[in-house]
């Protein structure tokens, strides 16, 4: 597979979303998509419990950890970490807006030192044979988005990364918490298409606000992947159908219920291993959505898939709220 191709769709890291049960969950749905961690950053990869930060199941490649950090030492170290771990890529986070992040000179507001991020990158690639990447976003606050990713775009390039994958609005640092940043500052997808028009050879992802498979294909004229983060999670069911229209490959599963059923070893092992249900179920909450039952099935999850002892039946019996009100509505029709 060329190099572009399998950057060509992700799903994105997502704190408190994005941790191995829901990467689990979602490679289930595709096999081709790429997925990322949460963030984590490199001091905790460092000092942390690794087993609890990093750990993934093998079945989840190709798989990508990001790092947030702006300690070029510290990323080398917790990059050549990551990728003794297994993981497929290193991803640098240079889009996060939150005050936390702020605090330690990561993130978002790195937007503003390009030679800074540079030197993190360049040492991370020393460390690592495994592609580098960097996520950042159009600018920060009052930057020209025409100039400011150019340059962090050139800095980190010229250090040795890999691919860039953009989120197409600025961060406002002042003011919006992190939620807002995702929602407020205005889309401008045009910046990131001219990005790639001027730098053919590198791999440029798009991400923020797409929200369908026909979005996606949209994108993919204009760039070489497509980023979902919202609408995967919430609708995940769309990644069933991510292999045949974007990489030309069959889907796993034609169905959502056959792709539930083959998601029951793993959560299974997850009971055995004395995993509460709820740990995983919380990230399918999503599925069916749109469908006759969709409620009941998610009312179920909540209701009784929250208790310490909630067993397979749980899952099992909230698909079947789905599966009955489909087949009413059938012999209604
Ligand atoms: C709950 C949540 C947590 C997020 N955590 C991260 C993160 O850890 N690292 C990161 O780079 N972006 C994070 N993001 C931003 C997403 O990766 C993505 O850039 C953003 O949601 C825009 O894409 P979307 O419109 O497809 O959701 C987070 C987004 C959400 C909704």
């Amino acid at each position: 597979m060329s190099k572009n191709q399998s950057f060509r769709f992700a799903v994105a890291p997502m704190m408190d979303w994005t941790d191995r049960h829901c990467r689990a969950f979602h490679r289930t749905l595709s096999r081709k998509a790429r997925l990322y961690t949460e963030m984590v950053t490199a001091n905790a990869v460092i000092f942390g419990d690794r087993e609890r930060l990093l750990g993934f199941s093998e079945g989840e490649h190709p798989v990508a950890v990001q790092l947030g950090g702006s300690d070029a030492e510290a990323l080398a170290k917790a990059a050549s970490i990551s990728a003794d771990w297994g993981y497929d890529e290193v991803n640098l986070n240079v889009g996060c807006p939150s005050d936390r992040v702020q605090g330690g000179n990561f993130g978002a507001c790195l937007m503003r030192d390009p030679a800074l991020v540079a030197e993190c990158v360049a040492a991370m690639k020393a460390e690592v044979r495994v592609p580098v990447t960097v996520k950042c976003r159009i600018g920060v606050d009052d930057q020209d988005p025409e100039t400011a990713l150019d340059q962090l775009a050139d800095a980190v390039l010229d250090a040795g990364a890999d691919a860039l994958i953009v989120h197409a609005r600025k961060a406002w640092l002042e003011g919006l918490s992190p939620k807002e940043n995702r929602d407020i500052p205005p889309l401008d997808y045009g910046r990131v298409h001219r990005l790639k028009q001027r730098l053919p050879h590198v791999s440029v992802s798009i991400n923020g606000g797409i929200g369908s498979l026909n979005e996606v294909e949209a994108q993919i004229a204009h760039v070489d992947g497509v980023m979902l983060g919202r609408a995967a999670y919430q609708q995940p069911e769309l990644l069933m159908e991510v292999d045949s229209r974007l990489f030309g490959e069959e889907d796993p599963h034609n169905d959502a219920f056959a792709a539930v059923e083959a998601f029951e070893p793993y959560v299974a092992a997850h009971l055995e291993t004395g995993g509460r249900l709820h740990d995983i179920t919380r990230h399918m909450l999503g599925l069916f959505t749109g469908r006759a039952g969709a409620r009941a099935y998610r009312r179920r999850l909540a209701m009784e898939g929250v208790k310490s002892d909630a067993g397979i039946d749980v899952l099992r019996a909230a698909v079947d709220e789905v599966r009955q009100a489909e087949a009413r509505r059938k012999l209604v029709a």
